[in-house]
C-alpha cells in the first residue's frame, strides 16, 4: 500500500465519521462506530436493465430513509486503493410500504460506459454508511465461452430449504456469469418477510452475480377476493430489468444478449398478453442475433405433474419456438423434474431440430411425475435441483444437479459449420437414493 492509498484510506474514514477530523497517526486504530442498521445497505443485488457488455444496475435498500443513495464504481485492482478513482453514481429511491406499517426505501443505480469483459468493483451507501465493495465482470463484446446458473421455484422454507440449493449452485459453479429463477420465488408475493428470506439465502452471491429473475404466478396476488391478481409491489422496486418488452410488461418480459446467446423472458401469468407477447417475441427473433436463442418464464409448454395443462401457452409461443429455431426453453411451476429434447410436433413426434423443453424445482414443494411420463425423456420427483448451463460458440451444455451435488440430467446441443444442430443426449444412470 502506497502512502497516499493509506492517507487517502485514513481520509475517507474522517470524512466518512465527521467526528474525525483530524488525521489520526498511521499506525493508532481508528475507531469506527457501529453503523445504524436501518441505512446499512441490505438485498444488494446486481441486475441488468441493458447490454450487460456496457451496463450494469444495482438495487439495494434501507430501513431508514435515506435522503441521498449512490453507488460508486471502479475497475477492480489487487491494489486495495482502486477505490481513489471510483465514479459516482446517483440512485433513484422509491419508499415502498411494508407490514408492520414501516416503509423500505429501495435504491437503483446504473452504471453505464463501461468497458467490456472487465472486473469491476463498486459499492453502495450513502456517503457514510457503505456496503463492502463488491466485484462484477462485464461481457465480452464477442462470442465466449460462459456458464450460467438456472434454477425452478424456491417458494418455501426459502431460508430453511433454499438456501442450500442456491449456494450448492454456487459452489458448483461459481464462475457463472447469471442466474435464471424461473418463477415463484417466493409463495406470497407480497411478503417482505419471504423476500428477506430469498434475499438472505444468495447473500453475497446477489452482488456479484446478476441475477435474472422471471415471474410466476406466486409474485402475483389480490388485496381482496374481488380484485385482479396484480403484480407484487416489491417486484420492480427490488430488480431493475429491461424494459424492452410489451408495453405494461416492463420488467417481466425482457431480452438480452451475453456473449453469443439471446436470452428471452416472458410473462406466462398474463393470459390476456399472451399474442402481444408472441408479436414481440417473434419481432426478437426476427431480428439479428446471436447463435444461441434461450426462452425462459414460468409456466411448462409441456407439462410434468397430473392435472396442470397449459394450452394457451403452448398454442401462442410454442410454433414461434419451433419456426425460429429456439434452443432451449426453461421453466418452473409444476415442483418436478422433467427434460424433453426435439418435441417438433406434440409429444410424440421427436425430431432433430426442434427445442429442448425443461421443468426444474429448487424448493422443498414436490408434486409427483404424472404427465411428464407421456413426453419427457428425464423426470424426476421429490428431489431438489440446479442447473448449470455452459454455452460456447459450439454447443450449449446442460446440466442438473441434486442439491447434493449428483448428476442428475444431461444433454448437449451442437450446432454445425452448416448451421445444423444435434441434440446429444448425456442423462447417467440415476442413482438408486436420490
Ligand atoms: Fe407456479
Amino acid at each position: 500500500m502506497t502512502v497516499r492509498t493509506l492517507l487517502h484510506g485514513v481520509l475517507s474514514c474522517a470524512v466518512a465519521v465527521g467526528a474525525w477530523s483530524l488525521v489520526a497517526p498511521a499506525q493508532a486504530p481508528v475507531p469506527v462506530p457501529a453503523a445504524d442498521p436501518g441505512r446499512r445497505p441490505a438485498r444488494v443485488v446486481l441486475t441488468w436493465r441493458d447490454d450487460p457488455a456496457r451496463t450494469q444496475a444495482v438495487t439495494w435498500r434501507t430501513d431508514a430513509l435515506v435522503e441521498e443513495a449512490f453507488a460508486e464504481i471502479a475497475e477492480a485492482t489487487a491494489n486495495p486503493g482502486f477505490g481513489a478513482v471510483a465514479r459516482r453514481s446517483p440512485a433513484r429511491t422509491t419508499a415502498v410500504p411494508v407490514p408492520g406499517g414501516t416503509t423500505a426505501y429501495y435504491h437503483e443505480a446504473r452504471f453505464t460506459a463501461l468497458r467490456p469483459d472487465t472486473l469491476y468493483a463498486y459499492r453502495v451507501g450513502d456517503g457514510a454508511t457503505w456496503s463492502e465493495w463488491f466485484h462484477f465482470r462485464t461481457a465480452a463484446l464477442e462470442p465466449a465461452t460462459f456458464s450460467f446458473i438456472y434454477v425452478g421455484d424456491a417458494q418455501n422454507d426459502i431460508r430453511s430449504l433454499w438456501s442450500r440449493a442456491i449456494r450448492s449452485a454456487f459452489l458448483e459453479a461459481p464462475r457463472s456469469r447469471f442466474v435464471i429463477h424461473a418463477g415463484d420465488l417466493v409463495n406470497t408475493g407480497e411478503s417482505d418477510e419471504q423476500w428477506g428470506e430469498w434475499f438472505g439465502a444468495g447473500g453475497w452471491i446477489n452482488g456479484m452475480v446478476p441475477q435474472v429473475p422471471v415471474v410466476g404466478n406466486h409474485e402475483y396476488g389480490r388485496l381482496t377476493r374481488t380484485d385482479p391478481r396484480q403484480l407484487s409491489a416489491l417486484w420492480r422496486p427490488q430488480f431493475a430489468l429491461p424494459e424492452d418488452g410489451p408495453e405494461g410488461l416492463a420488467e417481466t418480459a425482457y431480452s438480452f444478449d451475453f456473449q453469443g446467446a439471446r436470452i428471452i423472458v416472458l410473462n406466462s401469468n398474463e393470459d390476456t398478453r399472451l399474442a402481444d407477447q408472441a408479436a414481440w417475441l417473434e419481432a426478437r427473433l426476427k431480428e439479428p442475433r446471436p447463435r444461441w436463442t434461450i426462452v425462459t418464464f414460468h409456466h411448462p409448454v409441456f407439462s410434468v405433474a397430473n392435472d396442470r395443462d397449459n394450452p394457451k401457452i403452448r398454442d401462442a409461443w410454442k410454433p414461434l419456438f419451433e419456426k425460429y429455431g429456439v434452443d432451449l426453453v426453461l421453466t418452473g411451476h409444476d415442483h418436478t423434474y422433467g427434460r424433453g429434447e426435439n418435441l417438433i410436433d406434440g409429444a410424440s413426434r421427436r425430431e432433430e431440430g426442434g427445442p429442448v423443453y425443461v421443468v426444474s424445482v429448487s424448493g422443498p414443494k414436490m408434486y409427483e411425475v404424472g404427465k411428464g411420463r407421456t413426453w419427457a425423456t428425464r423426470t424426476g420427483a421429490n428431489v431438489q435441483l440446479f442447473q448449470v448451463i455452459t454455452v460456447s460458440p459450439q454447443a450449449i451444455k446442460f446440466e442438473a444437479r441434486t442439491v447434493t451435488g449428483q448428476l442428475f440430467d444431461a444433454f448437449d446441443i451442437t450446432r454445425s459449420r452448416n448451421g445444423r444442430r444435434r441434440f446429444v443426449d448425456r442423462k447417467p444412470e440415476l442413482p438408486v437414493k436420490y
